[in-house]
């Protein structure tokens, strides 16, 4: 048995993956070239089934579909064409290029280290020209592999604690994570990265999902040990992270197949040798839920957190009109997207950036947000270039729509050491941090929040990258010092932890004529 109520192995966790200035100067790590790990999960021995081709425009734009979503209980069911489209927009493969050492494929959303350590699986019922059955999506080939045939959405329901968006779901997909493919770069710190780049990718997916008119719900509370099994995977190696549920139909699924037996299916190896990094697979155990009930009692109420109302100037927000809102249809933005290498030192505009801040922060469907609209991460600001705001330091209020400035001043070599000691941040627009109070979090989830807390940042991560793209800007997330940046917010930080980093401009690719 698990423990997730007890919070100190996430506290463990987190300290321990803390990067400092010092931390990074004496760790001995390097990338093993010889020994780097496939991006792909490759089962050689199944058939592939082909996914349709051709991308269909919903034309519904990206600065809408990032920040609504579709009621949830909507009758609508994805045909393959729309499971195509999930797919390839959240993780199939959108540019490749070439280097010394061989070829990257990139993929639809960002990724820490174009390393792609989250595969997708689909469990469905009969779908139009897709029978029951589950799945693995194959990026490269850009098909699926069926892992097992029949309905086993009432496995994943049990696992889920009756869920109801999963009882109701005509198809949900499992996102797992495979800790080497991405601890091979970044060691302990890679179950941050879980966090991460599932959240930018989900943040996609939800986009798309509502271009579609697919209701969409994000999942984080099921018994791991049943998903895990289910796929087969082995849990020392890759994780089921979290579920989304996809459409909406009335009659709940058939009873299960009798038996998850075991699959055995070959798989090719990642790398000729992998290292363990316990700590991680020691933060995903204690993490873990046991049981329909747990999972019952862990998922909703979530803790909403005091914000005091702004004490220093304030600077409402002005998105843009309808009118002046570009209408860039999802799929160009996401086919459009790629990480910033560099920022042109070219102002945004506030219009732009409260359009950014204000899209991105709509809200969440997911079962650790309840009620709607609740958020984890809160979000702290350097501005180095923005029309319409003095460079400085900001925290943004939500509820109620405001910046307010901790304190002013060009801060853009304190923003290059923050993040990491890179151009990136320095040469941004703008930087958006996000910090969360892991106290209340930690105490309401358990370890288990620490997952939620990560993955909320990816999403919304995602969705700035999104809506600064559908603006025709550019944005790179970034990896930072922890403990620097909430000093660096402090004291209205103080006591929050350092969660996730992007940063926003125009890209010195694009900068504006
Ligand atoms: C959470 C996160 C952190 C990242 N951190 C950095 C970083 O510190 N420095 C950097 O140059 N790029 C960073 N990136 C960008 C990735 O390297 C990039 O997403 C990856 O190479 C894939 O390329 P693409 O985003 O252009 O598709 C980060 C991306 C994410 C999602």
């Amino acid at each position: 048995m698990h423990d997730n109520r007890n919070p100190e192995v996430a506290w463990t966790y987190h300290n321990a993956t803390k990067h400092s200035y010092t931390s990074i100067r004496s760790n001995p790590h390097f990338m093993d070239w010889s020994n780097q790990p496939l991006p792909f999960k490759i089962y050689p021995t199944l058939e592939l089934l082909r996914l349709p081709g051709e991308v269909r425009q919903t034309g519904v734009a990206a600065l809408s579909a990032i920040a609504e979503s579709v009621l949830a209980d909507t009758n609508a069911s994805p045909d393959l064409e729309a499971i195509a489209q999930l797919l390839y927009l959240s993780a199939g493969i959108t540019r490749k290029r070439s280097y010394s050492g061989g070829e990257i494929y990139f993929r639809a959303a960002a990724c820490t280290g174009a390393l792609y350590e989250v595969e997708l699986y689909l469990v469905c019922g009969g779908i139009a020209n897709l029978e029951a059955g589950v799945y693995h999506f194959a990026p490269a080939e850009f098909g699926l592999r069926r892992l097992r045939a029949g309905d086993y959405r009432r496995v994943l329901l049990e696992a889920a604690g009756d869920e109801p968006a999963i009882a109701h779901a005509p198809l949900s997909i499992i996102c797992t994570c495979t800790y080497w493919r991405n601890a091979w770069k970044y060691q302990a710190r890679t179950y941050r990265h879980f966090g991460w780049d599932n959240g930018t990718l989900l943040a996609n997916l939800l986009a798309v999902a509502t271009a579609l008119g697919l209701p969409a719900r994000v999942v984080c509370g099921f018994v791991d040990a049943s998903v895990n099994r289910l796929l087969d995977v082995d849990p020392q190696r890759e994780v089921a992270f979290s579920l989304v549920a996809l459409g909406h139909v009335a009659a709940l699924p058939p009873p299960a197949p009798a038996e998850i037996s075991p699959l055995g299916l070959e798989t090719v190896p990642l790398s000729q040798r992998e290292e363990d990094y316990p700590l991680m697979r020691e933060m995903h155990a204690a993490s873990s839920l046991d049981s329909a009930a747990e999972v019952e009692a862990w998922r909703g109420h979530t803790p909403m957190i005091d914000f005091p109302p702004p004490t220093e100037p304030i600077v409402q927000l002005k998105p843009l009109s309808d009118a002046e809102m570009p209408r860039d249809p999802i799929e160009q933005v996401i086919q459009r997207r790629g990480s910033t290498r560099k920022f042109a030192r070219s102002p945004i505009t506030l219009p732009q950036l409260s359009t950014i801040i204000d899209r991105a922060t709509r809200g969440v469907p997911a079962d650790f947000l309840d009620p709607p609209g609740a958020q984890l991460n809160d979000l702290y600001l350097i501005v180095h270039a923005v029309e319409g705001l003095p460079p400085g330091a900001y925290v943004f209020h939500r509820s109620r729509g405001l910046l307010e400035c901790l304190k002013q001043g060009n801060f853009r070599a304190d923003a290059g050491y923050l993040g990491l000691e890179q151009e990136l941040p320095a040469a941004a627009a703008v930087n958006i941090f996000f910090l969360a109070d892991l106290r209340p979090i930690l105490q309401r989830f358990g370890n288990r929040g620490y997952r939620a807390v990560q993955l909320e940042a990816g999403i919304l991560g995602g969705k700035l990258y999104l809506a600064a793209y559908a603006q025709r800007l550019g944005a790179t997330g970034l990896t930072f010092f922890d403990d620097d940046v909430t000093r660096f917010f402090s004291r209205h930080a103080e006591g929050k932890s350092a969660i996730f980093l992007v940063a926003v401009g125009y890209s010195a690719k694009h900068k504006p004529t």
